[in-house]
């Protein structure tokens, strides 16, 4: 069975004030017999040492060491306490340019750092509207997953780049229809497919998340917004227990 994962994203926020959310969410959570995943900026991933949560890097470079002004290694973040990392977001491939094989890249190196892999994937709301949603899965998957994924090592994150900050969520026949894509492709591909966790990304709210949840082959969500504070996170983190 797919590990079920609540992961929060919370991008380039996160200050003390957030940290003291974290702390609230440890009262609640604390002992949850799901994963809970918290991704800071790198910046605040040793103020997390001690949590009970599992702790994410945001992105990391493909080199372990080297001239990399302003980058983070794999090796960096596992040596911050990290032991997941974040891959692909479409804010990195907007804002950095980041391709397919560059996302694959990193995947091998989180792997290599002993670190696991959530690597996302989503369309655009061109794509969306212009009916190529499960070609440019098929492709994002393809290129950006490594042949050394496995489920341990590896989480998938759909995340439909228009559904992002928007307040704007797919029906729940479109999830459907895409983790079920997902799943398929996986144990086409991988000998423990079926066991890798899907997560599912995009305006996720503790007023959708329990319908969302309820969609075959969803194991989780990653969230951003709704990741920031205990009351908001709470009750996601709650439809998923
Ligand atoms: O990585 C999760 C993020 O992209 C989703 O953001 O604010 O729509 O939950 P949000």
């Amino acid at each position: 069975m797919p590990r079920k994962i609540a992961a929060g994203n919370w991008k380039m926020n996160g200050m003390q004030s957030t940290l003291s959310e974290l702390r609230t969410l440890e009262d609640k959570h604390g002992d949850a017999d799901i994963a809970i995943l918290i991704c800071p900026p790198f910046t605040l991933i040793c103020a997390c040492e001690d949590t009970p949560f599992d702790i994410g890097g945001q992105d990391c470079h493909t080199a372990k060491t080297g001239a990399h002004t302003g980058d983070i290694s794999a090796e960096m973040l596992a040596d911050a306490g990290a032991s997941y990392v974040l891959l692909g977001h479409s804010e990195r491939r907007t804002d950095h340019g980041e391709t397919d094989a560059l996302v694959a890249a990193k995947a091998q190196a989180a792997y290599d750092a002993g670190l696991i892999a959530v690597i996302c994937l989503g369309e655009t709301l061109d794509e969306r509207e212009n009916g190529t949603t499960l070609e440019v899965i098929d492709r994002q998957l393809a290129h950006s997953v490594p042949a050394t994924a496995d489920a341990l090592n590896t989480v998938i994150a759909y995340e439909p780049v228009w559904a992002i900050g928007t307040g704007k969520v797919p029906t729940t026949d479109q999830i459907a229809e895409v983790h079920a894509h997902l799943r398929e492709r996986l144990q086409d591909r991988f000998s423990d497919g079926a066991e890798v966790s899907l997560l599912y990304g995009g305006s996720v709210k503790g007023s959708n998340a329990a319908e969302i949840f309820a969609v075959p082959h969803v194991n989780g969500a990653l969230v951003g917004g709704a990741s920031l504070t205990a009351e908001a996170f709470s009750p996601i983190i709650a439809a998923l227990e």
